[in-house]
């Protein structure tokens, strides 16, 4: 075993013990990501209810003159959890990077989806590294002096409240240098039938993908968690302008975790995710704070999804 995977389980067991004994009823979501939990949200980015990916995708596809306007040619493209980097092709066709650096947790991942790509740029030069992109990322030595555009696809970023968000910003900022780049995806605040509808397919498969996390509980924590007295939801929270994913109790129970004994009531839910959707202006707020200035954004004709290109400066005095 090695040290992510030890320090991985520690910090899992640590989450779930406060969720159930302190009676938080919270869980972080990216314990959602297993490799069982990846493939389903493989899975979920092809349903016709979750417009995101295919929005997004086409923005990219569609726009690739108007990035290579903006951005230019010859950066090194360094792209913040790049999972299985299927976005990326359309952005690298349109800008002729000097290189490619995918950053990604998981390294599996990172070696599987950095080889393909490589299959297909035979001539870039593409230097993935293995690191938690929360913090200051130490970037190759080969891409030290050449400028960057990070790329921050899938409006990840709203899978974490204001304050983390503005956090990353700031890593992301500090990783990539004064004068660097970043194109970031961007889920777009709209009809909340829509949006409860791409968190709540038909086929179940984001249901499935919640419900994997007690799977997961169970499988590595050694649980007996009965995963089918429990139900996916998705509600809009329209103060906080985000989906919100809970795991809701059918009935009383009992189960145990790790040894230790537990209960919860029927209606008890568990706070497993928030996706946060995004006005144009909040979203240039939310680059700004953390040391971004927006330069540029594309949306699709429904402004279901917006990429924006953003710059950082240096620091001026505000009056
Ligand atoms: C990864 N992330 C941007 C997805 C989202 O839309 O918030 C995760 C997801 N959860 C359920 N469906 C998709």
């Amino acid at each position: 075993m090695d040290m992510t995977t030890t320090l991985v389980d520690h910090t899992f067991r640590k989450d779930v013990r406060r969720c159930f004994e302190q009676q938080t009823y919270a869980l972080p979501a990216r314990w959602l990501y297993d490799r069982r939990g990846s493939e389903l949200f493989e899975e979920i980015t092809e349903l016709p209810e979750y417009y995101p990916t295919r929005t997004e995708t086409k923005l990219l596809r569609d726009h690739g003159a108007d990035f290579a306007k903006a951005i230019g040619e010859g950066r090194a493209v360094i792209e913040f959890g790049s999972g299985s980097s299927v976005k990326t092709p359309h952005l690298l066709r349109a800008l002729n990077p000097a290189a490619y650096v995918p950053i990604d947790i998981s390294g599996e991942f990172l070696e599987h989806s950095a080889a393909i790509l490589q299959e297909d740029f035979p001539d870039l030069p593409i230097h993935p590294v293995e690191a938690d992109f929360m913090t200051r990322v130490e970037l190759p030595d080969a891409v030290a002096d050449l400028p960057k555009l990070g790329f921050f696809p899938g409006s990840t970023i709203g899978n974490m409240i204001a304050r983390s968000s503005v956090d990353l910003l700031r890593f992301m900022r500090e990783t990539l240098g004064i004068g660097s780049q970043l194109l970031i995806g961007l889920d777009r605040v709209k009809d909340p039938n829509v949006l409860i509808d791409a968190y709540d397919d038909s086929a179940g498969v984001t249901a499935q993908f919640s419900l994997n996390l007690l799977d997961r509980i169970n499988r590595e924590l050694e649980g007996d968690l009965p995963v089918e007295m429990f139900r996916h939801v998705a509600t809009w929270n329209d103060d906080y302008a985000r989906v919100e994913i809970y795991l809701e109790a059918q009935a009383d129970m009992t189960f145990s975790i790790d040894g230790k004994k537990h209960g919860l009531s029927k209606g008890q839910r568990i706070h497993i995710e928030n996706s946060h959707k995004f006005g144009l202006r909040d979203a240039r707020l939310m680059l700004r704070a953390g040391g971004w200035s927006p330069l540029c954004d594309w949306s699709d004709e429904q402004d279901y999804f917006t990429l924006i290109l953003a710059e950082a400066h240096p620091y001026k005095h505000a009056p």
